[in-house]
This record gives structure tokens, sequence and C-alpha cells, in this order.
């Protein structure tokens, strides 16, 4: 697949921290709940534009470790969000949806705590997208996904596979959940905060950030226009001169 160039510079791989769903509901004197509705409906949106456009690799922070500390009632609907999103997902792949058909779907992320039935869901998409001959963009959807976890979790398992052996970057970069993929060029966040909460810390290491005060389902096409056209004026130099 040919690399993306906006301006001069290549991008291969953007990640979304999809924040504000919050507040968003907050302006409109609406429940919390209303927000992330809103929000799943910018998701899609961007999921079909980067398909559209031939974006490589798109990665979107769906659900932190840390947002189990919410209330149980936002993390039971958060659930339940995520579990519709899985209905339409199967049904629009089997039923061949252009949208989607050069589109790699993933779950990356601790998702043991989700239920059998959403756990095969997940199974059932990946393993369609895994059977289609010829994929342009990759969608990782983050979901119970922590930096830190994901660096234990790849030590743990590099460990019991080589036992009394030293780990170096290459070597911890194939046990990641985000393993094979290229870094992420280009990390935006919505809701203007200008932090990475636990997001991709391994992969992000020289990643351009861009973080914008419209609140996520605020966020369209153009709004991401935006902030790839910030990044493509970005000196990238990597340590180098
Ligand atoms: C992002 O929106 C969605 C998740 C973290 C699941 P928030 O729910 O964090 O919205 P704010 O930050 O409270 O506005
Ligand atoms: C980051 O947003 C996580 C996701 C967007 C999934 P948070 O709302 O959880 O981050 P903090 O708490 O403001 O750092
Ligand atoms: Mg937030």
């Amino acid at each position: 697949m040919a690399e993306m160039t906006t301006g001069t510079l290549p991008l291969r791989h953007a990640a979304i921290i999809m924040d504000g769903n919050g507040r968003w509901a907050k302006k409109r004197a609406l429940p919390r709940s209303a927000g992330h509705v809103a929000g799943v409906r910018t998701t899609e949106k961007i999921i079909e534009y980067s398909c559209k456009i031939g974006l490589e690799y798109l990665t979107l922070y769906a659900f932190s470790t840390e947002n189990w500390k919410r209330p149980e009632s936002e993390v039971s609907g958060l659930l339940n969000l995520l579990n519709s999103y899985l209905d339409r997902l199967v049904s629009r792949l089997r039923e061949d949806n252009p949208v989607y058909r050069y589109a790699a779907i993933r779950f990356l992320g601790d998702l043991t705590p989700l239920s059998e039935e959403m756990r095969e869901k997940i199974a059932v998409s990946e393993a369609f997208c895994r059977s289609k001959p010829e994929i342009r963009t990759h969608v990782n959807i983050a979901f119970n996904y922590g930096g830190k976890d994901e660096i234990v979790h790849a030590v743990n398992r590099f460990i019991s596979e080589n036992p009394g052996k030293q780990i170096d970057e290459k070597a911890l970069s194939s046990y990641l959940y985000f393993a094979g993929q290229p870094d992420p060029d280009l990390i935006i966040r919505t809701g203007g905060e200008m932090r990475l909460s636990n997001f991709l810390m391994w992969e992000s290491s020289y990643s351009e950030f861009y973080s914008t005060a419209t609140l996520w389902p605020d966020f369209s096409p153009k709004s991401f226009n935006e902030a790839l056209t910030a990044y493509s004026s970005r000196s990238r130099r990597f340590g180098g001169v």
C-alpha cells in the first residue's frame, strides 16, 4: 500500500484520543451517556472517512484501563455501546458494505473482562477481516487498553517464552498488542487536554502530538483534515539534525 502524504510529510498511522463526550453532554444539559452515544456516531464517521481517504492505520482510544474507575452505570453504558457497535460491525462486514470493503478492524487491549458474547463478536469480525483478499485501512480500536498494561503484558509473555534471556527493544516491540504495525506518526487528542492518559506509551516515542479543544462528538472529517494539515508542516528530526 502506498504511503499517504500530507504535504511533504509521510503519514501512515494516525491515532486519536477521543475525549470530551461528557463535557459535550453537560453543555447541552444531557446525561453523560448521551455524549457517549453521540461520540460513537463520530467514531463511525471517522472510521468511514479514513477508509475513504485510504489512511493506512487508524487507532482509536475507546476505553482505558483506568476508565473502570467511573460510576458503574457509566461503565455498563459504555459496554452496551460497544456491544451494539459490534452488532452493526458484524452485519456491515457480512453484507460486504462498500465502506468497509478494504478495512481490517482489530480490538487491542486486555479483552478478558468483556462478556463471552462480546469477545465472540470481536473474534468473528477480526476473522472476517483477516480473510479479505485486500486490506487498505487497518483500524485498531483500543479497548481496556493501557500503555503500561501493554508493556507489562509484553514483558511477561517474553519472559515465559524466553526464560533467562534479556529483552531488547525489538523483542519488546514484537510482544506488544501493536506488534508489526508502524508507530503512530500523529496522535490527535480532542477535548483540549495536553496529556497521553496512558495511551501508546511505547509507540508514541516520536509521534507528533496535536490537541484540539473540539469535543469528540463535534469532531468531523473537516476537523480531521485540519489535524492532518497541521501535521504536514511539522519538522520531524527523530533525534537527528
Ligand atoms: C471520552 O469522553 C470517552 C471515554 C473516555 C470513554 P469522556 O467521557 O472522558 O468525556 P469528558 O472528558 O468527561 O468530557
Ligand atoms: C482518555 O480519556 C481515555 C479515552 C479517551 C478512552 P480520559 O477522559 O479517561 O482521560 P483523563 O482522565 O482526562 O486523563
Ligand atoms: Mg475525558
